[in-house]
């Protein structure tokens, strides 16, 4: 692990309500972030995870671009919605060459679109046996990955590498965690308009799901019921104090959108735990620029009655100070995590 790759990346997190970047470098025995930040996307650029506006993305990213000196062109980017498949299945023990070969038509059975619409992955998993592989599927819909991949090229980028959110998150997690092989967790990464989940053990992905919810939903919320911009809904989410409102309201607004995403998380949870290969999830990380909503957390950890944690991308990777904003960084770390992960392709 983190031996460098040929060639370096710049991981690109393309969200719906701000670009982030992030470049990581080899430090001692560990790694250091050189470079880290976001930008602000206008309203509707990114709608259901796809671009709508390439343009505005592409400005986006070369303001970061220039803003904080980065020179390479490289970078690694995620998908995620409803264009992504993320599936476990269970085809015949055989040898690696006959897989690479069966897997189109293994995948047609599962998968709900056009073969030929999709770029395929797999990974055989370790829970195979001496009879039966076990595979995880990932499809996604070419012209997903060639919306994201134009937005990058638009900005004179080369998308080296298109990942899946969900496993950028777990990336992130498994390096600044290094969890026991047993424990089953729950990984959230909650957005702007995306909650996605990954419940992961052993250093694989057991149950994927993206849902359509996050702090837009809060903002929302508070623009319907007292009558606000966006912006000031957004200052209101955030507990700024401008402009000034009655807190029991707040927080009984809060109140209202918290329950929606905790039955999303029980309904997943449970699906999973129901499946043949379920089981008890014992710990939760949660990660997304929404996981600072006051009492999230810990409305999170009452009603799941496991331990409920904000995941911190920056746990074992250090932050050069020399070279980025610390105290600017670890404002924002939860919201980091994904594109943490994605900067992590850089090393093998
Ligand atoms: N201090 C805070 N309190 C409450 N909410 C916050 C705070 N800071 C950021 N947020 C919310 O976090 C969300 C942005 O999080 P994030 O950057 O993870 O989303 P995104 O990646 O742009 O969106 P998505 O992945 O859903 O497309 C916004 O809804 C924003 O209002
Ligand atoms: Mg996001």
């Amino acid at each position: 692990m983190f031996g460098l790759r040929e060639k370096s990346v710049v991981g690109l997190d393309i969200g719906s309500s701000t670009v982030k970047v992030c470049e990581l470098k080899k430090k001692g025995r560990g790694m250091a972030v050189v470079t880290g930040g976001f930008e602000p996307l206008p309203a509707d650029t990114v709608v259901d995870g796809a671009i709508m506006d390439a343009n505005s993305v592409a400005e986006a990213v070369n303001r970061l671009y220039q803003r904080l000196g980065i020179k390479n062109q490289r970078v690694a980017t995620a998908v995620s919605g409803h264009s992504v498949i993320c599936k476990k299945i269970t085809v015949p023990q055989m040898t690696e060459e006959d897989l690479a070969e069966s897997i189109h038509w293994e995948a047609e059975q599962h998968i709900p679109f056009d073969i030929s619409d999709v770029n395929l992955d797999y990974q055989v998993l370790k829970s195979s046996s001496a009879t039966a592989l076990d595979v995880l599927l990932v499809a996604v819909k070419r012209d997903k990955i060639w919306n994201h991949t134009q937005a990058l090229i638009q900005a004179g980028k080369s998308p080296a590498v298109v990942d899946f959110d969900a496993f950028a998150l777990q990336n992130a997690y498994e390096v600044n965690y290094e969890p026991a092989p047993s424990l089953c967790v729950g990984l959230l990464n909650i957005g702007a308009s995306v909650m996605n989940i990954n419940i992961v053990k052993n250093g694989e992905s057991l149950f994927t799901r993206d849902v359509s919810i996050g702090g837009n939903q809060y903002t929302d919320v508070f623009q319907k019921e007292m009558n606000l911009s966006f912006e000031e809904a957004e200052k209101v989410k955030r507990a700024k104090g401008t402009p000034p409102v009655d807190e029991k309201t707040r927080r009984t607004l809060i109140q209202s959108v918290s329950e929606v995403m905790l039955l999303e998380i029980h309904k997943t949870f449970d699906f999973f735990r129901a499946s043949p290969t379920g089981e008890p999830i014992q710990r939760v990380y949660v990660s997304g620029g929404t996981v600072r909503i006051e009492g999230l957390i810990e409305y999170l950890r009452e009603k799941l009655g496991i331990p409920v944690e904000e995941l911190d991308p920056f746990r074992k990777i250090s932050l050069d100070e020399s070279r980025v904003d610390a105290a600017k960084l670890r404002d924002i770390s939860p919201a980091m995590a994904v594109v943490v992960g994605l900067a992590l392709r850089s090393f093998d």
